[in-house]
């Protein structure tokens, strides 16, 4: 109605306004083929702009302080350093000359528009779920962005995966192309859950174990994953997060702001909430959260929660009373005052570092580098001033790193392994840089 109004007032105000406006409706009829859905041209780029954001493709196609989605990110992996490309509709550098076909292929299937295939480092193993009306809706918005012209550069991976065309061997061994299948047993919010998590919102790409050669089990697999130089936890253990205890409020306050009672994310997870999650309309996020929460929880073995193995010495009762009290005065003087002196934080701005399992985690690197480096949430809309946390890479040496955190993992109830000095150094060189 809206629409019949504007063309209304242009017709009377311009004529050659309307001449451009029809067509840019043909053009779009034209494109719109493929899709199904009856969306006028307008209606469809928002819809597009809001999938863009459930896939944070913003995030990774944008280099710090340049053009939103002009590419140019590098992305570091095992493999070497991935840049990401331009997909701003730039002819000559960007995806300017691309057809809806030509999007889909790549979204779909991994494959680039002159048929070479695309590393997996675009996460177009969780995006081949997306419906082909989603993926339409997602090019009539990235066409509508303003063109920028920016070369792509070349990716500096090590040999052999330099090597594109080998990338049809991998395919064969770990890729389908596999649209989303609803599960007619599970409630429409359940499925609405399962496309978003697995499909736009990847979070198996950082929350899934990976082989050798960078294959995800499987785009629902959440047991946890490595990433360079974060952790994301299982979101399915008992050992580390496990979502399906969590009060459902908790999880979806901490999808829209990145902070709630307990806990607050950080690093790459609060780039994801950040660019992506807090955007969602609550019907959307409720419905996430609806699918990870019925995702049964893997109950890990009283032993396996120690974690001894992975973190250093079992002390004598003696030596370990002396790491607590040594650990205990350095909580008092760096920590305490923001964090408590009970570890429960305050809720929505401090975390809590009781029965935290960020704090408890096996993974030692995301524990050590917020001590070291510090960090903030991220801003959002409901927390559009997070309180953030000093780094402490100048203050404390290593072993006072090791103290104080072996202290808040065995305080207030907490239980688990004790850390070393050299624990702490492996990560003390990135997080000076
Ligand atoms: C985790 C980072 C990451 C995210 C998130 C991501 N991409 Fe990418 N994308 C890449 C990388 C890296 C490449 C280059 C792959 C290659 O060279 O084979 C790429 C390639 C592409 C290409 C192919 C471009 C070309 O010139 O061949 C398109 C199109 C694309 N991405 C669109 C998207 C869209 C749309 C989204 C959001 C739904 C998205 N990407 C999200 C990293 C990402
Ligand atoms: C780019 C990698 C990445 C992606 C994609 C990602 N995560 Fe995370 N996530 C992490 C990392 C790293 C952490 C650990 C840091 C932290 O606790 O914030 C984490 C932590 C979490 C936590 C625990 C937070 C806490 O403080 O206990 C939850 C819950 C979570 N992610 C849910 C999700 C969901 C749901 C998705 C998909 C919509 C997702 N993540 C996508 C990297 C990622
Ligand atoms: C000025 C207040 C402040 C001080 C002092 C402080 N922190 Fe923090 N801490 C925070 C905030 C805020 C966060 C959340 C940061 C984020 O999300 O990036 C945090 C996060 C953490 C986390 C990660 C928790 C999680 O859920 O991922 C750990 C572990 C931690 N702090 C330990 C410590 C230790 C140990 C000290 C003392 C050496 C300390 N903090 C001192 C404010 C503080």
């Amino acid at each position: 109605m809206k629409k019949i109004i504007l063309s209304v007032l242009l017709l009377l105000l311009a004529g050659t306004a309307v001449v451009a406006a029809y067509g840019y409706y043909l053009v779009d009829d034209k494109s719109a083929q493929s899709t199904s859905d009856k969306l006028s041209a307008s209606d469809r780029i928002s819809k597009g702009e809001y999938l863009v954001k459930a896939g944070n493709c913003m995030g990774c196609h944008t280099a710090r302080g340049e053009a939103a989605f002009a590419g140019g990110r590098s992305l570091q992996t095992d493999f070497g350093n991935f840049r990401t490309p331009n997909i701003t509709p730039d002819v000559k550098t960007g995806i300017g000359s691309w057809t809806a076909e030509d999007f889909w292929q790549a979204l779909h299937n991994g494959k680039s528009k002159d048929g070479s295939l695309l590393y997996p480092s675009f996460p177009y193993t969780n995006y081949t779920q997306v419906s082909r009306d989603d993926a339409d809706a997602m090019y009539a918005y990235l066409m509508s962005l303003p063109k920028v012209e920016k070369a792509n550069q070349a990716h500096e991976l090590s040999f052999p995966y330099n090597k594109r065309a080998l990338l049809v061997f991998w395919r064969a061994a770990y890729f389908r192309p596999a649209s989303y299948q609803a599960d007619n047993s599970k409630s429409l919010e359940w499925n609405r859950g399962a496309y978003l998590v697995n499909g736009l919102g990847h979070c198996s790409a950082c929350h899934g174990g990976r082989n050798g050669l960078g294959a995800n089990a499987g785009v629902n697999d959440l047991s946890g994953g490595a990433l360079t130089s974060w952790y994301a936890p299982a979101l399915t253990n008992s050992k580390e997060v496990s979502l399906a205890k969590w009060p459902a409020e908790e999880l979806i306050a901490l999808l829209q702001s990145g902070v709630n009672q307990h806990t607050a994310v950080s690093g790459p997870m609060a780039e994801v909430v950040a660019g992506s999650t807090q955007y969602l309309s609550n019907a959307d996020i409720k419905s996430m959260a609806t699918y990870l929460q019925a995702i049964p929880t893997v109950q890990a073995a009283e032993k396996d929660m120690l974690d001894k193995a992975m973190a250093g010495p079992e002390l004598s009762a003696e030596r370990m009373e002396a790491v607590m009290k040594q650990g205990a005065a350095l909580y008092k003087t760096h920590c305490m005052d923001c964090h408590g002196e009970k570890g429960v934080g305050v809720a929505n701005i401090y975390p809590a570092l009781q029965a935290n399992p960020a704090v408890l985690s096996h993974a030692l690197s995301n524990p050590v580098r917020m001590v070291l480096s510090g960090g903030f949430p991220p801003v959002t809309k409901n927390n559009p001033r997070p309180y953030g946390m000093p780094p402490f890479a100048h203050a404390l040496n290593d072993a006072e790193v090791a103290l104080v955190l072996s202290y808040v993992r065995n305080a207030w109830g907490n239980k688990a392994g004790v850390l070393t000095s050299s624990e702490v150094n492996r990560y003390r060189s990135a997080a000076i840089e």
